[in-house]
């Protein structure tokens, strides 16, 4: 109950910064991050990412380098995608059961070097090993085909439990394929492998600077609206994110994130579960690229939007500015 003026005047506790940090109903840390990376192959290299201002595609050496760095800085889990070679990529993406792809070399080398100290989550989706961009495997019609693309991805994701990998995270949207998984990993021996669903994922805008990214951008013809999300739709996230959990996820994601906030609040209140945001490519970008217009000061813009993410109801955010974010909020 809120009282009148003047007896209650909501200024008072504004008033002074130790107030308001007394006050302060969300606080973010560190520890809320997870940092998005991308692998390529090779030694020793480098490449910058043009459309991802200060994001580059680093060699297996540089992300275990990458990995240590996200240590010290606090930020308790890292996600790989790979940038998998031209000529390994193919119709039917088979690259993403080969033990030695590029993913399973360094989920080994991460865990080779840091052990416990980080959590790995792995990408699953044939988007990044396909000659056609596509998330799964394609009829004559160039239809994304269910059930058959389910049963590659359940090969993909023990192939990266076998690897080491924590968290293995579907991002592809096919039906059916959390249950698959956890059936898999439970036959397999990995019981206590984590799945955080991309329960939510809408057909977006956003994610152009990814799909540059992992190589997938220039191949893929058409869109995935038959597969990921209408951006139109609340109800059915609730269903997408109900089905996933009674399939075994551990955790669910929404993304993108900032336009979703609402879809992240409906998914904590009705289901309590933990969720995640992933502030994806294109959000990334647009502050980026903002900011050196000069809309306004970049690491301001950059907290006040991770913050929004927690006070909707998130566990933590996927963001590329895990590294930044986490020096400023004094790792
Ligand atoms: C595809 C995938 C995408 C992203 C993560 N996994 C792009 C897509 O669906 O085309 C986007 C992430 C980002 O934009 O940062 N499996």
């Amino acid at each position: 109950m809120t009282g009148q003026y003047p007896s209650t005047r909501l200024r008072r506790t504004r008033a002074s910064g130790w107030s308001r940090s007394l006050h302060r109903e969300t606080v973010m840390t560190p520890q809320d991050l997870i940092w998005p990376l991308f692998v390529t192959a090779g030694t020793d290299v480098e490449q910058p990412i043009g459309s991802l201002p200060g994001v580059s595609r680093w060699s297996v050496d540089g992300i275990v380098e990458r990995a240590k760095e996200a240590v010290g800085l606090g930020i308790p889990c890292i996600a790989l995608f790979p940038n998998t070679e031209s000529d390994k990529r193919s119709e039917d993406g088979k690259e993403a059961l080969n033990p030695d792809n590029l993913m399973c070399r360094a989920i080994r080398a991460i865990k080779d070097a840091c052990g416990e100290d980080i959590g790995v989550l792995t990408d699953v989706a044939l988007d990044p090993y396909t000659s056609h961009g596509q998330d799964g495997l394609l009829d004559g019609a160039g239809y994304v085909v269910n059930d058959a693309t389910v049963e590659v991805l359940v090969g993909q994701a023990i192939n990266q439990a076998v690897a080491g990998a924590d968290i293995i995270a579907p991002s592809d949207m096919m039906d059916g394929r959390i249950g698959a998984i956890r059936n898999a990993l439970e036959r397999d021996g990995h019981a206590n492998v984590q799945i955080m669903s991309y329960a939510a994922k809408y057909a977006s805008a956003f994610y152009g600077p990814f799909r540059d990214a992992v190589g997938s951008g220039g191949l893929l013809k058409g869109d995935k609206k038959s597969y990921q999300m209408d951006p139109a739709n609340g109800d059915e996230a609730l269903r997408e994110v109900e089905m996933d959990i009674a399939e075994g996820a551990d955790s669910v994601m929404v993304k993108p994130g900032l336009a979703y906030l609402d879809v992240i609040w409906r998914v904590k209140e009705r289901f309590g579960v933990p969720v995640f945001a992933y502030q994806v490519s294109g959000e990334y970008a647009l502050i980026e690229i903002g900011a050196r217009e000069g809309v306004g000061d970049r690491d301001a813009l950059l907290l006040e939007k991770l913050l929004a993410f927690k006070r909707a109801g998130c566990s933590g955010i996927l963001t590329y500015h895990a590294p930044l974010a986490a020096k400023l909020l004094g790792a």
